[in-house]
């Protein structure tokens, strides 16, 4: 299959999205920005257009999609109204934030839900996404537009190189502002209850619902047995073709460039990946992430994880962020990354 690869601009921005708008609408998949990270749509009312999602992607048969909207209200076609709900749609929405609710009987493409009794949404905060939404007149089911197991895209060129030949269209309107995917927030449960973290924080989200539980896989590998509330999060993610280890903590400078040295020694091609604020402190290869916060370091984690691979580095040493407020969200994928091979120096 020919992949179209469109730059967006203000000529042809109006026809590309005409022409993905109709590509959602007759089946056919379509790469598109989003705030967080490109999704890779398709009309959640088709079912075999959301089986071809999975195909594309190499995604597990078992891990569901979100469905992309473009007003809250939307969500109550194919599924139940939970407390909460609208609060949180009127305060975060359009952003990065996935609200789970209880499938109706009638409801999306089963394919979307992967036989859960729930269906996850979302509206992005992304002109070029809700303009794909209204203009299809299609509720969007889509995943991060990467190959399963790959960083997540957060520029078209991400998409390019994991879906060239794959998919007929990729509507590229630059770098995402977050750069990492949505807080996914389960409003099914008694407490809600936080999935996959993100950019919108537990603080926030209880501001407004007074309580909120974190799923205990957030920063941890599922044990032996133990059910994943979100599938997803039982899945290696992100990671790039390089082994990565995680170095936080007070003492993490000198951690960090003792392990580099001794990658080094074992004749390895090591990389720091590294805040601009830690980079000067070291001595060696730098791919940099961020300017010393956790949202900076959010908004280059997947670039860099990328851009190690593309320098031919084959051990990474990345920088670990403290667990509160948006470090939270940002340690959950570096820990993926990682395979969870992490050392806290205190
Ligand atoms: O920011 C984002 O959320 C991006 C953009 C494209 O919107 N999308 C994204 O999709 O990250 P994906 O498929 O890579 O991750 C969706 C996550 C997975 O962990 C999946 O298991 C979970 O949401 N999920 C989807 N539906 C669910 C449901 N009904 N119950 C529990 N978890 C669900
Ligand atoms: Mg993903």
């Amino acid at each position: 299959m020919q992949t179209r690869w469109i730059q967006l601009n203000e000529q042809n921005y109006d026809e590309a999205v005409r022409m993905g708008a109709d590509l959602i609408r007759s089946g056919e998949l379509v790469a598109f920005p989003t705030e967080t990270v490109y999704g890779l749509g398709a009309s959640a009312l088709d079912g075999a257009a959301v089986s071809a999602v999975f195909t594309a992607k190499n995604r597990a048969q078992d891990n569901p999609l979100i469905v992309h909207i473009a007003q809250p209200e939307q969500a109550l076609d194919y599924a139940e109204e939970r407390p909460f709900y609208f609060e949180l749609a009127h305060r975060f929405w359009p952003g990065p934030l996935t609200l789970i609710l209880p499938a109706k009987e009638k409801s999306v493409a089963p394919q979307v839900r992967c036989g859960l009794s729930t269906v996850a949404f979302r509206i992005p905060d992304s002109e070029t996404a809700l303009d794909l939404i209204r203009i299809s007149k299609h509720p969007i089911a889509a995943p991060s537009a990467n190959l399963s197991g790959k960083p997540s895209p957060t520029e078209g060129a991400h998409v390019f190189e994991d879906m060239n030949g794959r998919i007929p269209l990729i509507l590229d309107a630059g770098p995402c502002r977050v750069g990492i995917e949505s807080t996914v927030l389960d409003l099914t449960s008694d407490v809600p209850r936080i999935l996959r973290p993100g950019l919108v924080t537990p603080n926030e989200i209880a501001s407004v619902t007074g309580e909120v539980s974190i799923h205990s896989s957030v920063l941890k590998q599922l044990e032996e047995g133990q059910t994943a509330a979100s599938p997803g999060m039982k899945y290696k993610h992100y990671a790039p073709k390089a082994r990565v280890t995680v170095i936080g903590g007070n003492r993490r400078i000198g951690v960090l460039q003792e392990k580099y040295d001794e990658a080094l020694a074992q004749g390895l091609n090591p990389v720091f990946m590294v805040s601009e604020a830690t980079a000067p402190l070291l001595n060696g290869n730098t791919v940099f992430c961020g300017k010393g916060d956790p949202v900076t370091a959010a908004h280059d984690v997947f670039s860099s994880l990328r851009a190690c691979d593309e320098g031919g580095y084959n051990r990474i040493f990345a920088e670990g962020y403290d667990t509160s407020g948006e470090g939270l969200a940002l340690m959950n994928r570096l820990l993926r990354a990682a395979a969870f091979d992490f050392i806290d120096t205190m």
